[in-house]
């Protein structure tokens, strides 16, 4: 049989953020089983060993952190290695209608949606630590994304997620000098422990899901074989692009 796998992730190391649940946990597994050796980091030390524990392989590595703490990326950025890949996971949700938009609630969850993804990626950067031919996936969401869905109450986030995906395109033409790939994907709703914590009920979940034409919410693995693929040498000439995966719901 061929082994020819243009997929493959054979010989790269990949460091996941947000490893800890949900998109990020499984892009870790994912990654893995097509043959990437990860690094995983999260902030919950169980989940996080729960991750690890199923990851495929050998010679994977995990490292405690909070991403908005200036020391912890230090030590995270120190326990890298040189990197093939770069998922940028962690964030955070948060509903609020936009009366009750207050600069504290940006402000929590720009830093870790915004700020702590860019600010990572710069110091891999400055620190030369991503491989030349290196790929960055940034994970943004359709939630206010250009062409995505703009939903009541979800102002904060959808604005964190747009200056995300700016940033990704600036970052694609600076970087292409290194040959270092940078793109994003935008999921629609995706059944994790994100969504679970919202305000609206499952029911209002239902009806919601109907609005999509493929009748249902993305599972963690819809989006995790997106980001395998920006990842891959199959995207080898993919850079600025966000790959939008959201059962049809944008169309
Ligand atoms: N689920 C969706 O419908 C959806 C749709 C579009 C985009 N997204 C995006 O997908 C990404 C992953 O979300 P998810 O649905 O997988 O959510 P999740 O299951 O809640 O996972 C979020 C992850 O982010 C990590 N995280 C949060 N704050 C952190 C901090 N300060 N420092 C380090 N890590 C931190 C969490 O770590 P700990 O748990 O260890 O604290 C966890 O691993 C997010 O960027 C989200 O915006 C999700």
């Amino acid at each position: 049989m061929s082994s020819y796998n243009p997929f493959s992730l054979s010989g790269k190391t990949i460091l996941v953020t947000g490893a800890s649940s949900g998109i990020g946990r499984t892009t870790a597994i994912e990654c893995s089983k097509m043959g990437g050796r990860v690094v995983i980091t999260g902030r919950d030390s169980n989940r996080l060993q729960e991750t690890y524990q199923e990851l495929v392989g050998v010679d994977h590595v995990q490292v405690v952190a909070d991403l908005t703490d200036s020391k912890d990326v230090d030590s995270l950025v120190d326990s890298c290695g040189i990197l093939d890949g770069l998922v940028l996971c962690a964030g955070i949700g948060k509903i609020s209608p936009f009366q009750f938009c207050t600069q504290d609630k940006m402000n929590d969850v720009f830093a870790i949606n915004y700020f702590s993804p860019v600010e990572l990626l710069r110091r891999l950067v400055k620190k030369k630590v991503i491989a030349k031919c290196g790929s960055v996936v940034f994970v943004a969401s359709i939630g206010g994304c250009p062409g995505g869905k703009f939903t009541y109450g979800n102002g904060i986030y959808g604005a964190s997620k747009a200056a995300l995906w700016s940033m990704m395109r600036f970052a694609a033409k600076e970087l292409a000098i290194r040959k270092i790939r940078v793109n994003g994907v935008n999921p629609g709703m995706v059944e994790t422990n994100l969504i679970k914590h919202g305000i609206i009920t499952d029911e209002q979940h239902k009806a919601d899901m109907e609005t999509y034409p493929l009748k249902r919410y993305g599972q963690p693995e819809d989006i995790a074989h997106g980001i395998v693929y920006l990842l891959s040498d199959a995207a080898s000439w993919v850079t600025g692009h966000s790959l939008v995966i959201d059962g049809g719901c944008t169309i």
